[in-house]
């Protein structure tokens, strides 16, 4: 078994003395008051061994990291139909841009940015009976924990200030790629975003993109090909214009979020989760990349 306690404990050690922890998210109010002195990291490998360090149980707003989710259960559902609503390249633009979207007839080029996830949202909203509840249960089901929950004021923070999803949602609906209406869609895309969760748990969920879509528990929840395509496009999209940045420095599919949470895995092998709230200019967290580049880099462990 790989021990990784020791690496994990100098990367909080190393956190703690870092100056420049980077920006706190302020555009969402609610995230604004976050500490940003805050660092948890957690592991869990393939054969359920868990590491935490820091501030590794406490949780916070999983934000654009809940489009993962969004995307496997839609995916389980309509199987590849999906890719007629929503492309598979990198942006290489940030996750709430605009024009994009008009250039392409309202068809976003990925799901991991703001406009794609808002489509998953449509998606789900036009299959599921409560969305709200049914994908509150898929992420509970499929980490085994109860406990993650939704934080009803960072989505009502989010509602008040969330000016350039209502704009990329009617743009979207102008060309006719959302079935239902505005208000319904963003009230979901944005309780998606309000899940919070803690490194402990964040690794627990995302086991089944490492572990070709069988849960801890050992149910199934993807087929294998559909995990591929998954960590594919957390590869290339989960970074929004920083994706290449994050394969060349950590060398990991992964997803980031503007609440300061990144989650990354080595399929087959491990699971890793990083929260710092303080964000570079891209709105990736500033210390978790370092603390995933310091990781890779000594262990020798990544895809590539
Ligand atoms: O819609 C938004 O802008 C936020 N709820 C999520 C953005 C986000 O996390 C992008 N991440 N880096």
């Amino acid at each position: 078994m790989q021990h990784y306690q020791p690496i994990i404990d100098s990367i909080v050690k190393e956190a703690g003395q870092q100056a420049d922890k980077g920006q706190v998210a302020n555009y969402i109010p609610e995230l604004s008051s976050i500490d940003p002195n805050k660092f948890g990291i957690s592991i869990l490998d393939k054969q359920g061994n868990i590491f935490n360090a820091g501030d590794s149980s406490e949780q916070f707003s999983i934000q654009s990291i809940s489009k993962v989710l969004l995307l496997a259960m839609a995916f389980s559902h309509i199987g590849d139909d999906l890719w007629k609503r929503v492309d598979v390249e990198p942006s290489g633009d940030p996750f709430n841009h605009l024009s994009l979207l008009e250039m392409e007839n309202g068809i976003p080029r990925n799901p991991l940015i703001n406009a794609g996830a808002i489509v998953v949202c449509d998606i789900l909203i036009s299959i599921l009976k409560d969305p709200k509840s049914e994908f509150l249960a898929y992420v509970q089901n499929i980490s085994g924990d109860a406990t993650i929950r939704f934080d009803e004021q960072v989505a009502l923070s989010e509602k008040k200030t969330g000016f350039r999803n209502y704009a990329a949602a009617y743009l979207i609906k102008s060309f006719k790629n959302l079935k239902n209406d505005v208000e319904t869609v963003l009230d979901f895309y944005f309780y998606s975003c309000s899940l919070s969760m803690s490194c402990e748990q964040l690794v627990k969920v995302f086991y089944i993109f490492m572990n070709r879509g069988t849960c801890l528990k050992n149910n199934n929840y993807l087929k294998l090909s559909q995990v591929k395509r998954i960590n594919a496009i957390m590869l290339t999209c989960g970074f929004y214009d920083e994706a290449g940045e994050f394969a060349f420095e950590v060398g990991l599919p992964g997803k980031s979020g503007v609440g300061g949470g990144i989650v990354a895995l080595l399929p087959n092998q491990f699971c890793v989760a990083t929260w710092s709230p303080g964000l570079n200019k891209k709105g990736n967290s500033k210390l978790g990349m370092l603390a995933l580049e310091k990781l890779t880099t000594e262990t020798g462990l990544s895809i590539f």
